[in-house]
């Protein structure tokens, strides 16, 4: 025991008949909460902020007085070892029983070292390094005392109008339930009370990636069926991984607040998926009731808040103020606060806090894990492996590094601040990260390498232009490198144009012209799908890179001259315009689909001024190498409710160069008693062929892949007909059937 306050609290634990520290945590925080008034215990549910950063009014102020006062439980955007030292000394030596305090950030793609953003990471379809992205992201957040990331976002978006897509694997319920569990291993991995280990927070509950028009914190109308099996199943994913904790969301659903919604929180959540963990608000989330609203003033909305199940109120002083007197006018029941205080002392028992409340304190470790080169090396792989070849005409890629002269044009080419993306957490933009420029640097002689900037991102100065053209005419290959700054995408961030923003399209336009035979390359930095329609033309290669991170650069020359194969592919679809929007690979087929034998056919489910299919499709991704798919066989075409099939394909390396093939799995149940997507991801490969090897891929198939909630909300599977196909993106017919018998 470190100190008086400590002390006290063990005797008192000793006292409530629990004589040592064991894994009895239960018991442990049911002693510790004996001693408790309710104005302490209500304290543990309030979360305020640190001066450091903020995404939002900053409602409380003395932080050191709350503290001292036993009113305050956690706090966000408090990190580093002196910082955080302070503020825990004050809370356990200070504070009347010395309950430590819970420190949590928004580590959302690394902490130090950044990787690419998560719409980026998850185009790797590689789960091992997503893994390992969060497991370098724990070791470095809690060398800085943080115990807590405010991460994964699990939320699934068909919505490129809206920034946060960046921040989430993209539009797939299958892929995106395979990702979630990977980030919860890797920040929490398997144990939590090692000090590089940290919780997780599965946000935004639930459907906030639905907000109409893509409008930031817009209203979400949802039916349950759609909300069932689309939007809930990463969450429940992170819950089946052990994930500490979630966030209730900003928006609405169906009319009720996600923050105040007794269904999803406390029905659903604790009651069906025994949630065990606790539930944070967002930023001010339980206030915004009132101007949603739904509560008619910030006392009203502690009530709905608590009543409906969220645990601890960040931000918003609405649980320090109300609770108190709710529970005493009978409108909140102590109940659920004792609920809410024992979870959130549950995982600061299961973190160590009690035993060693400084646990995450220590210099030395501070100082030595930021930016370890083995960080850093395998930010310069994820960033190559999240890169996506949209396009490759004329093999304009890779790029030789015996070519005389490349031209490299473009406001991203020498940047180190924006390549980063939005949350990039403590990544150092200045100095620290490898822009484009220094990654082709370790390619190319200075005497190969010809610059110009052309253009910014968003103003409409055309004077860099002439330079740029001027360049691109001594060059014998281009290479573009532009996009969308980093705070265009993220939190209240959202399009309502998708094109590559600025007068940059004018300039790749002019560069064309003036160069109407030389290869043309496009980098692309974004945190969203982006319309290309007129770029497809104007270029041969597109390379998408997103935002890639502190090694970004270097990740990205790797790709670009080959010395590593791209073989991410997009989790989101590419749509030919902003007009197409809601547009995903996983759509129901309507009463009058466009038949194929006669797509001009009138009266069917069309645009008379764009076909219906997008520009890129969801799986899609280019190989410097190229891959067959032949011998697809079923093990049996009849699957049993308690059977499983197996179904294989070859794959075939037949291209000159080794490399990755992400291989995907497609089912589409024919006939329901609600009507199935045309199509459903249900599994997936990341493989490496070497040239001219061959590869046998399988799948096992059962009856519980092929589940759903039906119009009655019954979770199951009906006997039927399914197709079935193994791909290399969604875009494919299918071939094969099964049969589904009881
Ligand atoms: C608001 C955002 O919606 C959420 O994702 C984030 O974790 C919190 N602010 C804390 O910064």
């Amino acid at each position: 025991m470190k100190n008086l306050k400590q002390a006290l609290f063990s005797l008192a634990v000793f006292f409530y008949g629990i004589g040592s520290w064991g894994q009895n945590y239960e018991a442990q925080v049911d002693s510790l909460m004996k001693l408790m008034t309710l104005q302490e215990k209500i304290g543990q549910t309030v979360m305020y902020g640190g001066s450091w950063d903020q995404t939002g009014p900053i409602v409380g102020t003395d932080n050191g007085k709350l503290i001292r006062e036993g009113n305050m439980g956690g706090m966000l955007n408090a990190f580093t070892v002196k910082g955080t030292r302070d503020l825990q000394k004050v809370a356990v030596e200070e504070s009347r029983l010395g309950i430590p305090l819970l420190f949590g950030y928004d580590v959302i793609h690394g902490h130090r070292t950044i990787f690419p953003i998560n719409l980026g990471m998850a185009a790797s379809w590689d789960l091992n390094l997503i893994e390992e992205s969060c497991r370098i992201a724990a070791e470095e957040a809690s060398a800085e005392g943080l115990h807590w990331t405010f991460s994964p976002m699990v939320d699934v978006s068909r919505e490129p109008r809206w920034g946060r897509i960046s921040e989430g694997a993209g539009e797939d319920v299958f892929l995106g339930s395979e990702i979630a569990k990977a980030y919860v291993k890797g920040y929490q991995g398997d144990d939590l009370s090692k000090s590089n280990t940290i919780l997780a927070c599965a946000k935004h509950y639930v459907a906030y990636g639905a907000a109409q028009a893509g409008r930031d914190y817009h209203t979400v109308n949802m039916g349950e069926g759609e909300l069932r099996n689309v939007f809930l199943p990463p969450f429940k994913a992170t819950v089946d991984a052990g994930v500490e904790t979630f966030m209730s969301a900003f928006n609405e659903l169906n009319g009720v607040p996600t923050s105040g919604n007794k269904f999803t929180l406390r029905d659903i959540l604790r009651g069906e998926w025994d949630f065990k963990g606790f539930v944070v608000s967002d930023y001010t989330s339980i206030n915004e009731m009132v101007p949603h609203g739904f509560a008619k003033d910030d006392k009203d909305a502690a009530r709905i808040g608590m009543n409906a199940g969220v645990d601890m109120d960040m931000m918003g002083g609405v649980y320090k103020d109300y609770l108190k007197d709710l529970v005493e006018e009978g409108k909140v029941s102590e109940a659920y606060i004792d609920d809410a205080c024992r979870r959130i002392l549950l995982a600061k028992f299961k973190l160590g806090l009690f035993e060693d409340p400084y646990r995450y304190i220590d210099e030395q470790r501070e100082e030595t894990t930021k930016y370890k080169p083995e960080f850093l090396n395998k930010a310069r792989e994820i960033a190559a492996a999240s890169s996506v070849l949209l396009q490759n005409k004329n093999n304009a890629l890779p790029l030789s590094t015996s070519t005389k002269k490349i031209a490299f044009i473009g406001p991203l080419v020498k940047d180190e601040y924006d390549i980063l993306g939005n949350w990039a957490a403590k990544g150092d933009r200045q100095g620290k990260a490898v822009s484009v420029f220094e990654g082709i640097s370790e390619y190319l002689k200075p005497n190969q390498i010809l610059y110009a900037k052309g253009c910014e991102i968003l103003k409409a100065d055309t004077s860099g232009f002439e330079e740029a053209i001027s360049v691109s005419k001594k060059a014998d290959e281009i290479v573009l490198v532009m996009g969308e700054g980093h705070h265009m995408s993220g939190e209240a961030a959202s399009r309502t144009n998708l094109k590559i923003p600025g007068i940059q399209p004018q300039l790749i336009r002019k560069i064309r012209e003036a160069n109407p035979h030389k290869k043309i390359t496009l980098v692309l930095m974004n945190g969203r799908p982006i319309n290309l329609s007129d770029e497809v033309d104007f270029v041969d290669a597109i390379l998408e890179v997103w935002f890639p991170g502190t090694m970004g650069g270097a990740g990205t020359a790797d790709v670009l001259f080959g010395n590593y194969n791209p073989s991410g592919k997009l989790t989101v679809t590419f749509p030919r315009n902003v007009g197409q929007v809601p547009i995903y690979y996983n759509m129901k087929n309507t009463g009058r689909p466009i038949p194929e034998s006669n797509p001009g056919e009138d009266y069917k489910s069309n645009y008379i001024d764009a076909p219906n299919s997008p520009l890129f499709v969801f799986g899609h991704g280019l190989s410097y190498t190229t891959f067959t798919y032949s011998n697809f066989k079923l093990s049996s075409n009849k699957l049993t409710n308690s059977g499983a099939i197996t179904a294989s394909v070859t794959i075939t390396n037949t291209g000159n160069k080794d490399g990755h093939e992400v291989v995907q799995l497609y089912v589409h149940d024919k006939v329901g008693s609600v009507t199935r997507p045309v199509r459903e991801l249900k599994g997936f490969q990341k493989i490496f062929l070497k040239k001219g090897e061959s590869q046998t891929v399988s799948f096992t198939i059962s009856a519980d892949d092929l589940k759903f909630y039906n119009s009655d909300m019954v979770y199951g599977v009906e006997p039927g007909t399914f197709e079935i196909a193994i791909a290399s993106s969604s875009d494919f017919k299918f071939e094969n059937e099964f049969e589904l018998i009881d």
